[in-house]
């Protein structure tokens, strides 16, 4: 009888809800390990032959069930842990920033990569997802190993790099709540300056007011780091890659917007792009193929219209990651060679017109390795 009142069952609903919420990161099976530890330590490609041969088709229309089960699982926990205040008290210890990397190839500047860890562990954390299909060698350095999470193959011209930037995000979030910036890096990223001048300008030396410094310990709104641009020649054409009114009614053309695949995330923002399905549903539709050749690249609008619905104010706007388009051949920036790398190159990629200079820079073909490592401590890592 009085379960038949709508009150009480909206009342019972909400405590089943609350019960679930709170209970759930204990009803959980128990957690696989985000990263495929021992098993990537010899072969990055083991952990994601073990995601199962059925899901090798890519994205396209739908998706994954061990992706949902990847995304659904690191934003309840991220939800629960930020409820229970786990996240507090892992931010009484020092934040971290998580370098994710995305590749299809060998991590040639892996060893230059280690100067720029060495010394700072404490602060960071490292993941990779390589393409399962690239067989790529596993870096000789010590500190990518066993970070390889599990792997899909990634493609030009499809939604395949934004899966893999999420699975990244999701991984990162479930492995460490301390991870509080996620830095998205490819096989041909370098750095540009040392890792604690990174780590000073995103976790800037609180201010001396109090007021001040009470806003500066709430780490919930530190920016993220993305380009965000609107009114590109080429956003008309690539709003209309999957045909006519397919981003609709979602996106509108006025909330469409474009920024380079590579950014650097506050952790709000890493949480709301697991959790986040509305969008997504919509860039991962595949493109016409008489378009996708040249009008295809959703990893470039996903992220920055997704941000800029969600929080504008929360966003910086531009991308810490330097790329160089001038004279880009079928879509792909300009690619350094060992000759072009100078000192004079370092200080011309840093210079940026805003509050930060560019950390990071790509794309940088492998000869680069040598002469960035001879100048690494002299140039680069040198503030
Ligand atoms: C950008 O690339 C072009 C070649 O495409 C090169 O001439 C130019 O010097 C590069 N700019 C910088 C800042 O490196
Ligand atoms: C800074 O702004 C000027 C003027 O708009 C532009 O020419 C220049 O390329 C910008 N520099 C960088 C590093 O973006």
């Amino acid at each position: 009888m009085a379960t038949s009142s709508p009150m009480v069952l909206s009342l019972l609903l909400l405590a089943s809800l609350t019960a679930l919420l709170v209970l759930a990161p204990r009803l959980s099976p128990p957690p696989q390990p985000a990263l495929a530890a021992a098993a990537g330590e010899d072969a990055p490609t083991r952990p994601a032959a073990a995601v199962g041969a059925a899901s090798s088709k890519g994205t396209g229309a739908g998706e994954e069930a061990d992706d949902l089960r990847l995304f659904r699982r690191a934003a309840l926990e991220a939800t629960a842990a930020a409820a229970s205040g786990k996240e507090a008290k892992a931010a009484a210890g020092p934040p971290k920033v998580a370098f994710l990397f995305l590749t299809n190839s060998d991590l040639t500047f892996a060893p230059l990569w280690e100067r720029y860890f060495a010394g700072n562990s404490a602060l960071l954390n490292i993941y990779v997802h390589a393409d399962p299909t690239s067989h790529l060698r596993l870096p000789a350095t010590p500190s990518f190993r066993g970070r390889f999470i599990a792997a899909k193959p990634t493609r030009r011209a499809d939604a395949s790099l934004i899966a893999a930037a999420r699975r990244l995000l999701a991984a990162a979030l479930l492995d460490d709540p301390a991870n509080a910036y996620f830095a998205l890096l490819s096989q041909h990223c370098v750095p540009l300056h040392s890792f604690p001048r990174l780590y000073s300008s995103l976790f800037p030396p609180p201010p001396t007011s109090s007021a001040a410094a009470a806003r500066h310990d709430d780490h919930r709104r530190l920016p993220s780091y993305i380009e965000v641009l609107t009114g590109e020649p080429q956003m008309p054409s690539r709003y209309a890659a999957r045909g006519d009114g397919a981003m609709l009614p979602e996106v509108p053309y006025e909330r469409f917007r474009i920024g380079s695949q590579f950014f650097t995330l506050a952790r709000r923002h890493a949480v709301l792009v697991v959790r986040e399905r509305r969008l997504w549903r919509k860039f991962r539709q595949p493109c016409l193929p008489e378009v996708a050749a040249h009008e295809c690249y959703p990893e470039e609008h996903y992220f920055p219209t997704l941000l800029d619905m969600a929080d504008p104010a929360g966003v910086a706007r531009y991308t810490l990651t330097r790329v160089n388009w001038t004279g880009s051949v079928a879509g792909h920036p300009h690619t350094y060679g060992a000759a072009e790398v100078t000192p004079g190159l370092v200080d011309e990629l840093r210079a940026s017109n805003h509050t930060h200079p560019h950390m990071f820079a790509r794309k940088f073909a492998p000869d680069c390795l040598a002469p960035l490592l001879a100048m690494a401590d002299t140039v680069l890592f040198k503030d």
